[in-house]
This record gives structure tokens, C-alpha cells and sequence, in this order.
């Protein structure tokens, strides 16, 4: 069988760990065909390398089906994985004579840009770094592409690229007159539209794909599985939070319950598109592999989880009540309800306000079918096993 070669930015976060994952494990039967060149950069004194190191062994062999410190995943790690370390924050993002020489040096089939900063929030500094790192950024990348011999150039961008929209939302939906929730969604529309115009001026084959809200595994064991706590999780974490400031007891803090007297904004007639991390990255390997036609795809879910649902599953698991539901920001708000306001709820309303938004999938859908691959539905029992991941870690709140 042919080699495979594949470059991976992102890989210390959660979408790209995933996809890599997937890679070694879609190739456990002849790992040596498999080359990869992963792009990152160190932090904390901690090289690149040996960020990446600790959690391929674990996390990934987990993900992969193997025992801890199996000797051909260290042997894979060790003969066939090039680290690379990069800064998109920098101009000319860093890469050293040497690593451009290896890059250029090599054909690689598909070449993952996952990096980026995910900050939701809206402030002028917010602003100018998400600029800087992912659109930006997204264009220096293009300009190392363009001097590699890359087959297909895939770019991770968000399902919320289309901006504040309803109704069916196509694959390739893209309309920069919308209204965006924040800088970061209007960053990956203008990145995306660097990775179309590339490929218009260079001829190569490009990819972006689309994931909604992503939650944890729920495919790959340990079910629940997830390396940070955003997006949905936030909100859970802000709730804990408060709560760990009163009930200092850590060991019986979810059996021991609480009560928040707030009234918390969500359109009842909606939800959030969640779809776990696993079939994104197994989406994204048979949509390569399997060569589906098109350059944009939606990785969501086929059915929205509704607001009221997730948040109150999450409440219950937190053993928090007093949390009540509105269809509109209260005008009159206790201490409680203008922190929330301030804060959490300045950050997620644009996301629990909207109108339902129905993604579609069908351009890799028989890829998927051919494969096996169905997508987990978020319901009680799924729900459940990342909230109790998300507990065993306290949301993220206490550094593990
Ligand atoms: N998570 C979601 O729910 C979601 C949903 C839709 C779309 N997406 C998109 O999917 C992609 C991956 O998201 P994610 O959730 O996996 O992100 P993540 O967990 O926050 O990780 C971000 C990754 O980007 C890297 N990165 C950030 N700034 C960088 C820089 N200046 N130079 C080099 N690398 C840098 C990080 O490296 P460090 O570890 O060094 O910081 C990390 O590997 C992003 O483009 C995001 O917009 C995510």
C-alpha cells in the first residue's frame, strides 16, 4: 500500500489530537506507511515535542486501542513523526532553515491547519490577537504551502463561519454581509476565503471543514474524554465556580447541593449544534480518504441538542438549582444575574439566542455510511458520560 503523509498544525488541541489520532489508528496495521509532520510551538520551557510525547502515549493510545507504552506507538513516535516547532503569532511563523528544508523536501497528501485561537470574547485586544493569529496566520501558512508539495491543504474552520443565520445552512454558506457573534467567527469566514483564494491562484485542491459545538468522545474510549472545557462546558465551569467559592468541600462538592437564584437567557425553541470530537476526526479522515467531492463540509450533528436540555442536565449533574429559564435578558437583575450578564452570559448569549440552524451533511453522508460511522446523538446517557468526565475533572477549574 502507498505512503502516507500527513502535516498537522493544532495538534496539542482538541480537534487536532483527534484527527491525528485517527490517523495512527486507521494505520495501526502498517504503521511504517504513515509519515507525519506535526507544527507547534513549546510552552512553559516545555518543548513542542515533548508536549506532544505525554499525551500521544496515553491519551492517543487510548484513543488508539493499545496499552500504555506499547512499544509501536514509541517506536512510530520516534522514527516516523517530525516535530516541527512554529509560531503563527510571529512573522514568517517561526520555523527554522532546517525545518523548512525537511518540509520542502517531502509530498504530503493532507495537510491539516487546525491552529488557532478560539477566544470567543469581544474586546479590542481579543480582536487585534485573533486577527493576528488566525487570519493572518492562516495567510502566512498559505505562503509556506505554497512552496511545499502539498496534495490537498485541509483547513479546520467552525460550523458559526456562516455567521448568525437559520434555516438550512449549506456546506459552502458564505456571506460576509451577516452578522457575526464575534471577532473569532468573522476570522475563520475571512481565513477561509484566504484558503478558497489559494486555491483559485495555485490550483490546489483545498478542504474546510466545519464543526459545530464540540464535546468530548463519545466513539473512542474513555467515553467523555476532552483536554479543555469551552464552549458549552463554559457555562457548566462558571456555574461551578460559583459554587466552589461556598462549598469548600472538594471530595463531596457534587453530592452536596446548591442553590444560585438567577434567571439565565436561552431561546426555547432552539439548541446548540454539539457533535463529538471522535467523529470529527473520523468525518475528516474518510472525507479525505474517501476523496468526497466538494471543498466545504458541515461536521455537526443531524439535530440540535435543545438549550434547555443540556443546561439543566448540566445543573443536575453540578447539584445546582435556582436556575431558571428565560426568553429574554431580564431587565432588573440581582448581584448574581449581573455578574452572569457581564460575564459568561456576554459570551454565550449570541450562541443560545439564535433561530434553529439545520446543517447539511449530506455531501460526505454515504462516505460515512460506507464506513460504519454514525453520529453519537447527544441525549441523557451521552450527556451524562461527559458530564462525568467534565466532573472527574472539575471542568477544568483545578489544574489536574
Ligand atoms: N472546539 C470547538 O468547539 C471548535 C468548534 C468549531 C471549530 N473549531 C475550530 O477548530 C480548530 C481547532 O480548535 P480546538 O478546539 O481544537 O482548539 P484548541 O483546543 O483551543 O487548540 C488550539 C490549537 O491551536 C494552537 N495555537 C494557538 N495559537 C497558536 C499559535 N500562535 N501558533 C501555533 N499554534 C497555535 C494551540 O497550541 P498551544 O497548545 O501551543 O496553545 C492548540 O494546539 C480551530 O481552528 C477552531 O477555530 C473548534
Amino acid at each position: 500500500m502507498k505512503d502516507i503523509r500527513i502535516a498537522v498544525t493544532g495538534v496539542t488541541g482538541l480537534i487536532g489530537r483527534n484527527i491525528f489520532y485517527e490517523y495512527i489508528r486507521q494505520n495501526m496495521a502498517d504503521l511504517g506507511r504513515l509519515h507525519v509532520f506535526l507544527l507547534g510551538r513549546e510552552q512553559g520551557g516545555v518543548s513542542f515535542r515533548a508536549r506532544v510525547m505525554a499525551d500521544l502515549l496515553v491519551d492517543g493510545a487510548d484513543y488508539c486501542g493499545i496499552a500504555h507504552g506499547a512499544r509501536e506507538l514509541e517506536d512510530f513516535a520516534a522514527q516516523r513523526v517530525h516535530f516541527i516547532e512554529m509560531d503563527l503569532y510571529f512573522d514568517g511563523i517561526g520555523i527554522g532553515a532546517r525545518d523548512l528544508a525537511l518540509l520542502r523536501a517531502h509530498r504530503i497528501d493532507h495537510f491539516f491547519h487546525s491552529a488557532a485561537s478560539t477566544d470567543l470574547r469581544d474586546s479590542d485586544a481579543v480582536q487585534a490577537y485573533v486577527k493576528r493569529v488566525n487570519s493572518d496566520g492562516t495567510g502566512k501558512l498559505l505562503g509556506l504551502v505554497e512552496g511545499m508539495d502539498v496534495r490537498e491543504f485541509c483547513y479546520v474552520s467552525t460550523a458559526y463561519a456562516c455567521g448568525i443565520a437559520s434555516g438550512n445552512i449549506g456546506p459552502d454558506d458564505t456571506d460576509f454581509k451577516r452578522e457575526f457573534r464575534n471577532p473569532y467567527e468573522l476570522a475563520k469566514l475571512k481565513s477561509e476565503k484566504m484558503v478558497r483564494d489559494f486555491s483559485l491562484k495555485t490550483g490546489r485542491r483545498i478542504r474546510i471543514f466545519r464543526p459545530s459545538s464540540v464535546c468530548g468522545r463519545l466513539i473512542e474510549p474513555p467515553l467523555g474524554t476532552i483536554n479543555k472545557f469551552d464552549v458549552f462546558y463554559s457555562w457548566g465551569a462558571f456555574f461551578l465556580a460559583l459554587k466552589m467559592k461556598e462549598v469548600t468541600d472538594r471530595e463531596r462538592i457534587f453530592e452536596i447541593p446548591f442553590d444560585v437564584d438567577a434567571r439565565v437567557f436561552s431561546n426555547p425553541l432552539a439548541g446548540l449544534n454539539i457533535v463529538p470530537v471522535d467523529y470529527v476526526a473520523k468525518a475528516v479522515y474518510q472525507i479525505c480518504t474517501q476523496d468526497c467531492p466538494g471543498n466545504g463540509f458541515n461536521l455537526t450533528s443531524p439535530a440540535e441538542t435543545p438549550h434547555q436540555f443540556y443546561l439543566d442536565e448540566m445543573l443536575r449533574h453540578l447539584n445546582i438549582t435556582g436556575v431558571h429559564h428565560v426568553d429574554r435578558v431580564p431587565v432588573k437583575k440581582n448581584a448574581r444575574e449581573n455578574f452572569y450578564y457581564r460575564t459568561m452570559g456576554r459570551i454565550f448569549n449570541p450562541y443560545v439566542a439564535g433561530l434553529p440552524m439545520l446543517f447539511d451533511t449530506s455531501n460526505y453522508a454515504s462516505a460515512m455510511a460506507r464506513a460504519g460511522i454514525v453520529c453519537p446523538p447527544i441525549d441523557k446517557a451521552n450527556f451524562g458520560l461527559l458530564m462525568a468526565y467534565a466532573k472527574k475533572k472539575f471542568f477544568g477549574l483545578i489544574p489536574s
